[in-house]
């Protein structure tokens, strides 16, 4: 007759009469559904919680746990599914429909019944079912859109804020570190004995400038990018050699830049340079932080396709440590110990980057050591 079953559904037949679960499984099994049968209320409750099944045909008087009892149950547990049930019954009166609809049932099946009106019935739950699972689906991805929105908003908010606080403390901490550079000078000369005096100048100082790169790294990321802002990869990494280079070769760090020839990216050359020496950066305390006695290697290689350009740098320090690896690009997440890192450096290279339209990965490469893979798009020609 109708056409068969595809869905592979499950159905739970619940009587305690033996000749029906047979003839009903048959039925059913003849369409291609999967049949698990109970003798009464109870055996069928104890299937439901140990199995998946969301469609229930169940008489009505059975000893133990009667099917207007085991609906009664189902409907006040809390399943993560909805569970279509179907009484079979004798009692088609009024009365009897009632208390069955009350029970929360969804539909009845009269006895006897032929093969049509079983099938119809199935179908009627099958439809629901799946309905119910579309719903449940839609749902979900509304909670999803919903918490990726709050991320983002929360980001922009972050953003912005830290973009003026960092404003209003440029000016201050510019005089705070005039002031203190004023005050080294005059103490050198007029009480150079005084040590404990200079070590507290100093620790001033450095503390000013920690701040004052903290407060610049906030400040280029949260600046919107101008039009047509472009560089070459080459004059920025050749920039960033001439500063570092030097430092490099201070803590033992033996480097390998190479930058084929591409055209101009679409960044400004403070932008690329601010990532670049926070990705660097990073590879050097990595090594540096590293008591293991090894040879200490840093290696950037850019190279280009038709629209991108791809910067690998990789070291081999210790690599990502697990704690901080999925939270890597979230503001202020740092492993280093305090004062020594904000967690700033690779929330702003994203950000810079994704202004930009280009994005970085992080990962931990298989012989030991970080890899960090920017992609840079190329500027219009
Ligand atoms: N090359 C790397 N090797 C090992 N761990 C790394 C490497 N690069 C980044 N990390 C890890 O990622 C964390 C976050 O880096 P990020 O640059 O955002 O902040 P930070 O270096 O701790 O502080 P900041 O850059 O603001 O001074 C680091 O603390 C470190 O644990
Ligand atoms: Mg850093």
């Amino acid at each position: 007759m109708s056409r068969e079953s595809t869905s592979g559904q499950k159905i739970l037949i619940v009587d305690d009469a033996e000749e029906i679960r047979l003839s009903l499984s048959a039925f059913l099994r003849s369409w291609r559904y999967t049949v698990v049968q109970a003798r009464d209320g109870e055996e069928a409750w104890n299937i439901l919680l140990q199995s998946d099944i969301s469609l229930v045909v169940s008489d009505w008087s059975m000893p133990v746990m009667n099917g207007l009892e085991l609906c009664n149950r189902i409907r006040a547990a809390s399943f993560d599914r909805y569970i279509y049930f179907i009484l079979l019954t004798a009692n088609t009166e009024k009365a009897d429909m009632i208390a069955g609809m009350e029970a929360g049932a969804d539909d009845f099946l009269g006895k006897p019944f032929d093969q049509s009106e079983l099938r119809v019935c199935i179908r009627a739950g099958e439809r629901i079912l799946h309905l119910e699972r579309r719903l449940k689906r839609q749902q979900q991805q509304i909670v999803e859109t919903n918490a990726a929105l709050i991320q983002t908003e929360k980001l922009a908010t972050l953003g912005a804020i830290a973009g003026s606080v960092a404003h209003e403390l440029n000016s201050p901490l510019g005089a705070i570190l005039n002031a203190a550079e004023r005050v080294q000078a005059i103490l050198e000369n007029v009480m150079p004995a005084h040590e404990e005096l200079q070590e507290d100048i100093d620790l001033l100082i450095r503390a000013a400038l920690h701040s004052r790169a903290v407060v610049a790294d906030l400040l280029i990321s949260a600046r919107t990018p101008g039009e047509n802002e472009t560089c070459h990869v080459v004059e920025v990494v050749d920039g960033w050699l001439r500063l570092y280079k030097k430092q490099l070769e201070l803590y033992g760090i033996e480097y390998k830049f190479v930058v084929e020839e591409t055209r101009p990216v679409a960044l400004s050359y403070a932008a690329l340079s601010q990532a670049l020496t926070n990705v660097l950066m990073n590879a050097r305390d990595a090594l540096i932080e590293n008591t293991e006695e090894k040879e200490r290697h840093i290696s950037l290689r850019a190279e280009a396709d038709t629209s991108h350009c791809i910067i690998t740098i990789q070291d081999n320090g210790p690599g990502i440590s697990a704690e901080v690896e999925s939270r890597l690009f979230d503001a202020f997440v740092t492993s280093k110990e305090q004062g020594k890192g904000t967690g700033l450096g690779l929330w702003v290279t994203r950000s810079l980057l994704k202004k930009a339209g280009g994005g970085i990965v992080m990962r931990n490469r298989e012989g030991g050591g970080a890899e960090a893979v920017m992609i840079l798009p190329l500027a219009e020609l």
